[in-house]
């Protein structure tokens, strides 16, 4: 079976250094904390360019932990699409805000700035952009708009101009992501001093000191043995990334596009997921199945048609270029490293299925 991602293929090299790495951290008995997690968040914020760069447990904390940090909640109002993983509109609703879904550009995937302008409220606090699928969302357009943005940048570690214009930046470090950990890791990137103090102390019980609480937070750490990790990976992130960007050039050359469409491409974008569309997304699916491929269709509910989402009453049919997006992704099979006999597989068995070739 072909997967979807092979994250053990891109690791896999280097085994003997994480086994280094691993050691010494046994060897340090520090495990919470301590300079591992400390070098690691310094090591991300030069990456990203940001100031400050705070390790959590995952990515949905990161995004719990921003609105908090930045005094969001009841009464208040973020606008998030409706087309992305159900953990940006659930950490908006966790702190008590409410989400309001805008709809999406149908070519990017990503929020379409005037759908968002139309929905901005005197309640609205922030935007909550998400850079979907690897995809930089159009952080200039939504900054135009005068709100505070919380980037959701999950899935697109490395991307260009991501964690630029947020207050906050979050990232998930889930084994599939760009950059990943060997387990759960999340990480909040933050331009302001006073709401990256205010983070580090929610991941811990609102306490600088261990001695006095002062706010009311939560345990949401970054384990050493993940920062371990991800200081390995970190510097062959660029590589991966140009790899995924490799593989997305090579799957055009194949002639993918003859049978669906091809996700735009744009410099910056990192490929997180390879993700074409067709109306006959069904028809292929169960061809690439029978052959053996994996793929995948994201999202088929959207977020405002949920059941936990229902309270805010969406309609079906209110979201259009969401649920249409909803209808027809497909994501194939791209990771760092895929090899070009495993593509061309891919490619012909879609031709076949959508009946461009016998
Ligand atoms: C867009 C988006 N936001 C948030 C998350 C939540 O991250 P985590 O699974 O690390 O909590 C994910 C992924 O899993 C995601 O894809």
């Amino acid at each position: 079976m072909i997967p979807l991602v092979d994250v053990k293929a891109q690791y896999a090299p280097l085994i003997p250094e994480l086994k280094e790495r691993f050691a010494a951290v046994l060897e340090s008995g520090r495990f919470i904390f301590g300079p591992e997690v400390e070098a690691f968040e310094r090591e991300a914020a030069a990456y990203l360019g940001v100031p400050h760069a705070i390790g959590v447990a995952n990515g949905t904390d990161a995004l719990v932990l921003s609105l908090e940090a930045m005094g969001i909640g009841a009464g208040d109002e973020v606008i998030c699409p409706s087309f992305t993983f159900y953990a940006t509109s659930e950490a908006i609703a966790r702190v008590g805000a409410t989400p309001v879904f805008a709809d999406i550009d149908p070519v990017t995937l990503n929020l379409d700035p005037a759908d968002v302008a139309a929905r901005i409220t005197p309640r609205t606090k922030a935007i909550m952009p998400v850079h979907l699928f690897g995809r930089p969302a159009p952080l200039a357009e939504l900054r135009a708009l005068g709100m505070p943005l919380i980037e959701d940048a999950a899935q697109a570690f490395g991307a260009e101009g991501v964690a630029s214009a947020g207050v906050c930046s979050t990232f998930s470090f889930f084994p599939t992501k760009n950059l990943f950990a060997l387990g759960d890791g999340g990480l909040v990137a933050c331009t302001e001093d006073e709401v990256a103090e205010r983070v580090r102390m929610l991941r811990f019980h609102g306490s600088r000191d261990k001695q006095t609480f002062e706010l009311v937070g939560t345990n949401s750490r970054l384990d050493a043995i993940h920062a371990a990790a991800l200081r390995v990976f970190l510097p062959r992130l660029a590589g991966w990334n140009e790899s995924r960007r490799a593989g997305a050039a090579r799957y055009a050359e194949l002639g993918l596009g003859d049978a669906v469409d091809l996700p735009l491409d744009e410099p910056g974008h990192v490929y997180h997921m390879y993700v074409v569309r067709s109306p006959e997304r069904e028809r292929i699916a169960a061809g690439l199945e029978q052959a053996g491929i994996s793929c995948a269709a994201y999202y088929v509910t959207p977020l405002h048609l949920q059941p936990a989402m229902r309270y805010l009453g969406y309609e079906p049919g209110s979201l259009p270029e969401t649920e249409r997006a909803s209808a027809e992704n497909l994501a194939l099979p791209l990771w760092g490293g895929i090899g070009p006999e495993v593509q061309e597989q891919v490619v012909q068995t879609v031709l076949a299925a959508a009946g461009v070739v016998a």
